[in-house]
């Protein structure tokens, strides 16, 4: 019997979300991570070290390892797909360098994937989704909310039921908040692209639009056509939090170069049929609860849905008297330590990341384009800088608006007055 073919992955970058990634892959078969390549050595290694102690980084000689330079890692024989998973401000020379080893035969992949944003601005996006497409390889634009086992099921479930009978649903709101990143980058408009608008709202707009498209139908069975928006500075512009997040994060002075903590849109799309849907997305780096949260719903004629990812069914309690150390070992984005704390048991599985690595690594093997392309990812910056556009000039605009392919948010150019 032939061997089962496996996919050997190169990750880039060694933070936050490459051990989410890496973690997910207990749950994927047919693919080991075995290279890992990032600007700080003792990272990478320890990023390779994690992925081989949790057995997805494979073994003896072929072991997952760190690579001296991203040329390296992208041309070695055993790496098969690179995932993408650098600071935004990294992305576009990242894949330049990805897809010219590719185009002087020094490398040969599979697929590339790349973690959202697919860029920082409609301009750096086109020239992605431009080097892949020439690339004629599968790539993937990764939105784990779409693999979100709650959100999967309860889509499923909706339009097979309550859609097929009653009629379509016609809105969806979806928010993702949290109390800030855990990174300078992040904060700074310029090397981010922007503020929470950019770094998050990108999942609510893809998870909505997703959830109002039938099942059964392509993407474009509903179409955009208009958005309006706000942006706010709520909480880390106060002297008290701005000095806060100037001594946590280094660089980042909100004083002087803020970001926005809130954002929502208001996205106006048309089925078919003519039917007008609304999707209300927010997002916020001002929310403290216990956690990270995400809430999805959908409403229809005879029916809705609903997700919070905090109503866990797995609850700690601690007194005042167990005073342990910071972390996040009980919720991403937790707040506290003691009182009552909802547990997500599995978060990597919960949040989607198993689900959409598992789905990649399969399309990749079967030298299938996946579902989200970089032309997704593209669609989802375009449509967070048509947000941008509407909430610096307070208006509805229409989807396209005018200029957007040259459009770069005050907030990116160091220029944004909130309250303004
Ligand atoms: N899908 C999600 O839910 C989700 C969650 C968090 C982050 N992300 C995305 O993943 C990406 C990485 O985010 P993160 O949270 O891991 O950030 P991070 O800051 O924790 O890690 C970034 C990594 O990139 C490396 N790096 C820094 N400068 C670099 C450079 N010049 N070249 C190459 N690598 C460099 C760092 O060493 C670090 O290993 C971002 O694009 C972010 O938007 C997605």
């Amino acid at each position: 019997m032939a061997a089962r073919k496996r996919l050997g992955i190169g990750i880039i970058g060694s933070g936050f979300m490459t051990r989410f990634h890496i973690q997910s892959f207990v749950a994927v078969r047919d693919a080991d991570i075995l290279g890992i390549w990032s600007p700080t050595r003792e990272h990478a290694e320890s990023a390779a070290r994690l992925a081989v102690d949790l057995g997805v980084g494979g073994f003896g000689a072929q072991r997952c390892r760190a690579f001296e330079s991203l040329a390296q890692m992208v041309s070695a024989p055993q790496i098969d797909a690179i995932w993408i998973v650098g600071p935004n401000y990294m992305r576009v020379a990242h894949a330049q360098e990805i897809f010219a080893r590719l185009a002087e035969g020094k490398a040969e992949l599979k697929g590339v994937a790349c973690e959202k944003p697919l860029a920082r601005n409609v301009a750096e996006a086109r020239q992605m989704l431009d080097l892949a497409q020439q690339s004629g390889i599968p790539h993937a634009y990764m939105e784990n909310q779409l693999f979100a086992p709650s959100v999967v099921r309860g889509r499923e479930i909706l339009w097979r039921r309550g859609a097929a009978i009653s009629g379509r649903p016609y809105l969806a709101r979806t928010a993702e908040e949290h109390s800030g990143p855990h990174n300078p980058w992040f904060w700074d408009g310029a090397r981010q692209g922007g503020g929470v608008l950019n770094d998050m709202l990108c999942h609510c707009v893809e998870s909505g639009r997703w959830l109002l498209t039938d099942p059964q139908k392509p993407r474009h069975s509903v179409t955009l056509k208009h958005v309006s928006a706000q942006i706010a500075a709520l909480k880390w512009t106060r002297p008290e939090y701005a000095k806060r997040l100037k001594s946590r994060m280094h660089g980042i002075d909100y004083a002087k170069t803020p970001a926005e903590d809130f954002a929502r849109g208001v996205l106006t799309f048309q089925d078919e049929a003519g039917n007008e849907l609304i999707l209300e997305a927010s997002t916020s780096w001002s929310y403290v609860g216990t956690g990270l949260r995400l809430t999805f719903e959908v409403l229809g004629p005879e029916y809705s849905m609903s997700v919070n990812s905090l109503d866990s069914d797995l609850k700690v309690y601690f007194s005042r008297e167990v005073k342990g150390t910071a972390g996040e070992d009980i919720v991403e984005k937790q707040n506290a330590e003691q009182g009552l704390n909802p547990v997500v048991p599995t978060e990597s599985a919960y949040y989607g990341y198993e689900g959409e690595n598992r789905y990649v690594v399969g399309k990749f093997l079967a030298g299938e384009m996946p579902a989200e392309t970089w032309a997704e990812g593209f669609e989802v910056v375009q449509e967070l800088m048509a947000c941008y556009m509407a909430a610096e000039q307070k208006r509805t605009v229409p989807f396209p608006p005018d200029g957007l392919d040259a459009f770069v948010p005050a907030v990116a150019k160091g220029e944004w007055a909130p309250g303004q």
